[in-house]
């Protein structure tokens, strides 16, 4: 990349890390709705932001699931674990995912690449809230939940809502819903308008939302033109210490309005 190009976009970066009011934005080039190599790149990002940011010593990292968080795992390596204990956690249980892109799986991903331990919740999260109330005070999922809430860090995508309602078999009835409460975006289970409302919200079970804001760093990953309203809609309900790695193909979409 010529000198000229990689200032354009690091001048836009801290166009959109104002625009969205987020402590820091990272743009890689291309469109990842387009093209794999660019989920690629995020990932490879994410690595090093990651071994710039992360504290030393312990830390306790809650992620979340999705085909992005999968590139971030296969991008992670050992350095990062050079002057810092980790462990990784889903940060909520499994949303009806594929097995491959559940939070699970991310994590277990992320410490078998780091060196680092990991621990698992089994528990759906399509379950009903009398259900989630008698698992939480069993010993062995609460010590669990403990450690999710004690996390320090959190790394999670973004997704566009219908598109994660459909990929998550939600109901025709709630998809239905959710289109006329005018959901466009979904982070940790949470749909939102593009004011930033929450307008549905899977079972709490797990991180929530207000839980964000007491973590010492949060790594949002997440790109395509196709994602841009819900970064930006997601944005207004982040914590202010979220740091963003997204591509040309959102960041465009969202400085060009
Ligand atoms: O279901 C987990 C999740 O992280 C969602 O919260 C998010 O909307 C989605 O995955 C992102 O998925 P992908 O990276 O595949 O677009």
């Amino acid at each position: 990349p010529t000198i000229d190009k990689l200032l354009g976009r690091q001048q836009r970066a801290e166009q959109l890390q104002r625009v969205l009011g987020i402590q820091c934005c990272t743009i890689v080039p291309g469109n990842s709705d387009e093209s794999q190599d660019v989920l690629e790149t995020m990932g490879k990002t994410a690595e090093s932001v990651l071994l710039d940011q992360l504290p030393e010593g312990e830390s306790i990292i809650a992620v979340m699931g999705g085909s992005t968080m999968v590139s971030v795992a296969q991008q992670m390596t050992q350095a990062l674990t050079k002057n810092r204990q980790l462990t990784f956690v889903p940060a909520r249980g499994g949303i009806g995912e594929a097995p491959a892109l559940q939070a699970n799986a991310v994590s277990a991903k992320m410490a078998e690449q780091t060196g680092s331990k990991f621990r698992s919740l089994f528990i759906p999260e399509s379950i009903s809230k009398e259900a989630i109330a008698s698992l939480q005070s069993d010993p062995a999922i609460s010590d669990i939940l403990d450690l999710i809430k004690s996390s320090n860090v959190a790394i999670h995508g973004i997704g566009e809502a219908i598109q994660m309602a459909e990929r998550r078999q939600m109901s025709q009835t709630l998809i239905q819903t959710l289109k006329k409460k005018r959901a466009v975006g979904e982070a940790f289970g949470y749909f939102f308008d593009e004011d930033g409302n929450v307008v549905y919200k899977l079972p709490r079970i797990g991180l929530q939302l207000e839980d964000l804001a007491k973590k010492d760093f949060v790594l949002a990953v997440a790109g395509g033109s196709l994602k841009a309203a819900a970064i930006q809609a997601y944005a207004k309900i982040a914590p202010k210490q979220t740091w963003l790695i997204t591509d040309e193909g959102a960041a465009d979409m969202i400085l060009k309005k």
